[in-house]
C-alpha cells in the first residue's frame, strides 16, 4: 500500500516538505503586518506559547492519524473508525484546503507580477512616491484579467509539481526550495536590519508591549499559529501518510514547528526594520509587502539602486516559492482522497481539482475589481473565503483531529504509533503529557477559540 502510494525517501526531504507547506505567504505577509498591529514582541511571545502548547499536539495528532493509516484523511477516518460517521467529517476537510488554494494562488499570481517587475528592474526609481505604489497595485489587483492570467500561471505550476507524484514532484521540488527560502530570508534580514535608522524596528520586534494584548490580539496570534503551520486541513495528516512506518512523530513535528516559527521570526526582522528605516507606519495590514515594500525599495534605491534591485528580486522570489511549497500542499489533500478513495490517476485527479479551484480563484481576483460589490456574509468572496477557512474551516478540522486522536483513537493504539511501539524511548517518557494536551488541554483551546470567533 505505502508503495504504490509513493512515500517520503528520508527525515529530511519530509522535514523539508511539511515545512515547506508550513512556511507561506502566512509567514511572509501576514506575520509581519500582524505583529505591527498587534504590539510587536508581546504579540510574538503569544504566538510562541500557542504554536508549543496548541499546535504541537495538534500537528502530532494528525500526523498520528496520517501515519497509522498511510491514507488521506476520509480514509484514514474510515480505516481508524470503520461504519462511523467519522470518515464524512474526515470528507469535509478535503473541501478546506481547496478553498484556500483558490484565494492563496491569487496573492500567489500577484507575486508572480510582482517578481517579473523586479525583474525589469523597475523598483530602484527613488521618484516613485507611496501613492503611486498603491495606485499600481490597486489598478493591478483590480484588473478584470491580469491577475487571472498570474493566478492561472500559479495553479498550472502546482498542478506540474503535484503530477510528478510524491518522490518525483513534492519531494525533490521541496528539498531545493525550502532550503532556498531560507538562504534568501536570511540575505534579505541581513540587508534589512543593517540599514540606517533599522534600529527602531529591531526594538519594536523585541520590546513586547503587553497592552496591546487584547482579546482579539489573542485570537489573531493562535488563528496565524494555526493558519502558520497548516493545522486542520489535512495537509499534515496527508503528508504524514507517505511517512516511512519508523519515523519518529515528536521529531518531525518539533523540527517543522521550529522551522516555521524561526522563518517566520527572520521575516519579521527582514521586514520591519526596513519599515522603520522609510519612517513608515508598522501597522500598514495586509498591503505591506505589495505596496509599503516596493516603496521601501524605491526609497533606498537611491543611494545603491543595484543594491535596491538585487534586494527586490530576492524578496519577490522568496515570496512566490514560499507560496508555491505551501500550496502544492494545499492541492495534495484533494489529489490524495482522489487516488486513494476514488482510484483516479493523479493526472486526471489534479485536472479536476485545477478546475474547481481555479474557478473559485477567479471569483475572489474578481472581488477586488469588477464583482467588489457581490458580497458573501457581508464581505467579498475573497475575504469570505479566507475568514471561512482560517476562523472556521481550520479550526473545526483541528478540533476534529484533536477529538479523534484524544477520544476515539484507543490510548494503547496512539501510544503505539507515537513511540513506534514501544522503541523510541524519549517519546515513551513525554507520551503521558502529550496525550493529555491532545486529549484535553487543544480541544478545550480550539472550543474557545471557535466560540470566540462566532462571536465576534
Ligand atoms: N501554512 C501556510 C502559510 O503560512 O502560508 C498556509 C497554509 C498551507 C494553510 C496549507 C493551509 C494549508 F492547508
Amino acid at each position: 500500500m505505502v508503495k504504490e502510494r509513493g512515500n517520503f525517501n528520508s527525515r529530511f526531504t519530509a522535514i523539508m516538505a511539511m515545512a515547506g507547506s508550513a512556511i507561506g505567504l502566512g509567514n511572509i505577509w501576514r506575520f509581519p503586518y500582524m505583529v505591527g498591529q498587534n504590539g510587536g514582541a508581546a504579540f510574538i511571545l503569544v504566538y510562541l506559547f500557542s504554536a508549543v502548547f496548541l499546535c504541537i499536539p495538534i500537528f502530532l495528532a494528525e500526523s498520528i492519524i496520517g501515519k497509522r493509516t498511510h491514507l488521506s484523511t476520509f480514509g484514514a477516518m474510515e480505516k481508524l473508525a470503520p461504519g462511523t460517521r467519522w470518515k464524512w467529517l474526515g470528507f469535509l476537510t478535503v473541501f478546506t484546503p481547496l478553498i484556500i488554494l483558490s484565494y492563496y494562488s491569487v496573492v500567489g499570481g500577484w507575486s508572480i507580477e510582482y517578481f517579473l517587475k523586479s525583474l525589469s528592474l523597475s523598483f530602484s526609481d527613488p521618484a516613485v512616491s507611496m501613492e503611486e505604489h498603491s495606485a499600481v497595485f490597486g489598478s493591478f489587483i483590480t484588473s478584470p484579467w491580469k491577475p487571472i492570467v498570474f493566478h492561472t500561471i500559479f495553479l498550472l505550476v502546482n498542478a506540474v509539481v503535484i503530477i510528478f507524484g510524491v518522490r518525483g514532484g513534492i519531494e525533490r521540488f521541496t528539498k531545493l526550495t525550502t532550503p532556498v527560502l531560507f538562504i534568501l530570508i536570511v540575505l534579505i534580514m541581513l540587508y534589512s536590519v543593517n540599514l540606517p535608522g533599522a534600529k527602531a524596528g529591531i526594538d519594536y520586534l523585541i520590546h513586547p508591549d503587553f497592552s496591546k494584548i487584547t482579546g482579539s490580539a489573542l485570537l489573531s496570534a493562535m488563528g496565524q499559529a494555526f493558519f502558520s503551520l497548516s493545522l486542520g486541513v489535512g495537509c499534515i495528516l496527508t503528508y504524514a501518510s507517505y511517512l516511512k512506518s519508523d519515523e519518529n512523530l515528536m521529531a518531525t513535528g518539533i523540527f517543522t514547528a521550529l522551522f516555521d516559527l524561526g522563518f517566520a521570526i527572520i521575516a519579521g526582522f527582514a521586514i520591519m526594520p526596513a519599515v522603520f528605516a522609510a519612517g513608515i507606519e508598522p501597522g500598514a495590514g495586509p498591503g505591506l509587502i505589495f505596496e509599503t515594500l516596493p516603496f521601501i525599495f524605491s526609497t533606498m534605491g537611491a543611494d545603491a539602486p543595484w543594491l535596491c534591485d538585487i534586494v527586490a528580486i530576492l524578496f519577490f522570489l522568496t515570496i512566490l516559492f514560499a507560496a508555491l511549497t505551501s500550496s502544492i500542499s494545499m492541492l495534495e489533500v484533494g489529489v490524495a482522497y482522489l487516488v486513494d478513495q476514488r482510484k483516479m490517476s493523479r493526472t486526471r485527479a489534479t485536472a479536476l481539482l485545477f478546475a474547481g479551484c481555479w474557478v473559485l480563484g477567479v471569483l475572489c481576483s474578481l472581488s477586488f475589481g469588477p464583482l467588489k460589490d457581490v458580497h458573501v456574509f457581508g464581505m467579498t468572496i475573497f475575504d469570505a473565503c479566507d475568514h471561512l477557512t482560517s476562523d472556521f474551516l481550520m479550526t473545526f478540522g483541528s478540533l476534529l483531529f484533536v477529538f479523534f486522536v484524544g477520544w476515539k483513537m484507543k490510548k494503547a493504539e496512539v501510544r503505539d504509533e507515537f513511540t513506534n511501539g514501544g522503541s523510541l524511548r524519549f517519546n515513551k517518557r513525554v507520551f503521558d503529557v502529550v496525550y493529555f494536551f491532545i486529549r484535553y488541554v487543544a480541544p478545550a483551546a480550539i472550543i474557545v477559540i471557535f466560540i470566540s470567533n462566532l462571536l465576534m
